[in-house]
């Protein structure tokens, strides 16, 4: 069994040989290596902690282990040491994806242990543990553990991501999992202890069309509805929707704690339309708003940073709110504007007759653009490389869709990516550039789209297309936080 000091070892060497161009600015990563989702999104003692699954030893995908970040103000994060390493009977080959809860105090992490059976044939059987901090830092697994060591009599080898919260006097623990036919749902535990659990039944499960397995759920109260966001694997592509390996979504309904019956109101929603965005997890901080922060990535794609000695990152913290007509919304947190370096003002109340280029060679920036769109204009903004590389973002007001394109920026295949935007008159444009990703907010947060580019020319600026009409259009350069 490796120790954590050797983990951590292992990463700071890692990181001293990484090649650096494609490194992200302002985005969670690990120093080096290996990572996918968050785990344990918390504010603890008024400080946010991030966790992420991550592997320490190689740039791919291994051994579970949980990195550990934490930050002031959601922008600014601080590397701490590895908080969990695998290898006790119970999480053997490895600590996968969980959450966190402040106990008393005591800063506590719910996680899977995953456990082969024959590691050549993938089989194996999954548990849920618990590990414990006083300082926020280092971490004991408790002797309960496994605190719940097998899934239910009708369930799957497929039980895993805890998300716990606390409601009145009961902790509630969701878990993603699969009946034994293999149809994708969520079930429901409860305890008061945190070490002794419950089983309470089923909170919701696939009609059939929601793919064979539901991994990282969670679920929570916005606006007097509650959400159950989960990432279901094995759903089919049905013209723009469901295109990426994996989706992340949700379904909005009403939840009774005395039944536990959650009554669904509305259909499967994507939660983000771009190539990369999985396994999105959600807290509530202090000032009450419901934050999610996903990985921002895809099994199985195209990632060149591996070479670089690095794989993956985390998206922006995006404040989530629930629309009237029962949408989630998402809008990047306020504090990203402590970011922001210097501000150029490039256009008010224009109408492009020419494609007009805003020159920078900056790759890190956030640009906010507002179009009129009364006379049915098309609006179509690129960031351009100095030659042939370009990532396209286009709404037509004619199909209502917004479009980005990022086949000539990294994205061989499959390079395409379309939301539905119902825009009347002013379509809204914040997007966040970092070296290696685009994140688009488009109208407030009633689309957003999340991918990652891989450039490999300079950058000459961003152009705006002929025909828009621009009411304002700001960029920012900003700073790097590493
Ligand atoms: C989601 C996931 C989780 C699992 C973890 C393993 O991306 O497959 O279900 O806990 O990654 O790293």
């Amino acid at each position: 069994m490796n120790t954590l000091q050797q983990a951590q070892d292992a990463v700071q060497l890692a990181a001293q040989k990484m090649n650096q161009r494609y490194r992200l600015g302002y985005h969670i990563m690990a120093p080096a290596q290996w990572i996918n989702d968050p785990n344990g999104l918390i504010q603890y003692k008024g400080e946010y902690h991030a966790f992420y699954q991550h592997h320490p030893y190689d740039e791919s995908w291994g051994p579970m282990h949980w990195g550990h970040v934490k930050s002031k103000d959601l922008v600014h994060w601080e590397h701490l040491p590895i908080a969990l390493t695998p290898g006790n009977d119970y999480d053997k080959d490895g600590c996968f994806s969980g959450s966190a809860v402040d106990d008393n105090g005591q800063l506590t992490l719910i996680y899977t242990g995953h456990i082969y059976i024959d590691k050549k044939a993938d089989t194996f059987y999954q548990t849920q543990n618990i590990a414990v901090s006083q300082d926020g830092v280092n971490f004991t697994k408790v002797v309960e553990n496994a605190v719940i060591p097998e899934p239910p009599a009708d369930s799957s080898h497929h039980f895993r991501d805890p998300k716990v919260w606390k409601h009145e006097n009961n902790w509630y623990m969701i878990l993603g999992n699969s009946t034994k036919d293999m149809v994708g749902r969520v079930i429901l535990y409860r305890s008061t202890d945190l070490r002794q659990w419950d089983y309470i039944g089923v909170l919701a499960q696939s009609d059939g069309s929601l793919g064979f397995m539901w991994e990282c759920p969670d679920f929570f109260e916005l606006n007097g509805k509650h959400i159950l966001l989960f990432s279901p694997q094995g759903m089919e592509k049905q013209g723009d929707l469901y295109n990426n390996l994996f989706q992340t979504g949700y379904l909005v309904g009403d939840y009774q704690y005395d039944t536990n019956h959650f009554t669904q109101t509305s259909s499967f929603t994507e939660l983000d339309n771009g190539h990369d965005f999985y396994a999105v997890q959600t807290f509530l901080d202090e000032q009450s708003r419901r934050i999610a922060i996903g990985w921002m990535d895809m099994w199985e794609s195209n990632m060149p940073t591996k070479a670089d000695g690095w794989c993956g990152a985390l998206t922006l913290p995006r404040v989530l709110t629930l629309s009237e007509d029962h949408k989630l919304l998402m809008n990047p947190v306020e504090e990203l504007k402590t970011l922001r370096n210097a501000e150029y003002p490039a256009l008010r109340n224009q109408t492009i007759t020419t494609n007009y280029l805003v020159p920078t060679n900056e790759a890190l920036l956030e640009i906010k653009a507002v179009f009129d769109l009364r006379n049915e204009q098309a609006v179509c903004l690129k960031i351009r490389g100095i030659r042939e590389e370009e990532t396209v973002l286009t709404y037509d007001y004619t199909t209502k869709k917004l479009i980005l394109d990022c086949s000539k920026s990294g994205k061989t295949e499959d390079g395409i990516r379309t939301a539905t935007l119902h825009v009347e008159h002013e379509l809204t444009l914040q997007l966040f550039i970092d070296s290696s990703s685009i994140e688009v907010f488009a109208n407030h947060g009633l689309a957003t789209m999340t991918s990652r580019i891989y450039p490999t020319e300079e950058r000459l600026g961003f152009e705006v297309a002929a025909g828009a009409n621009v009411k304002e259009l700001t960029y920012w350069t900003l700073n790097d936080i590493w």
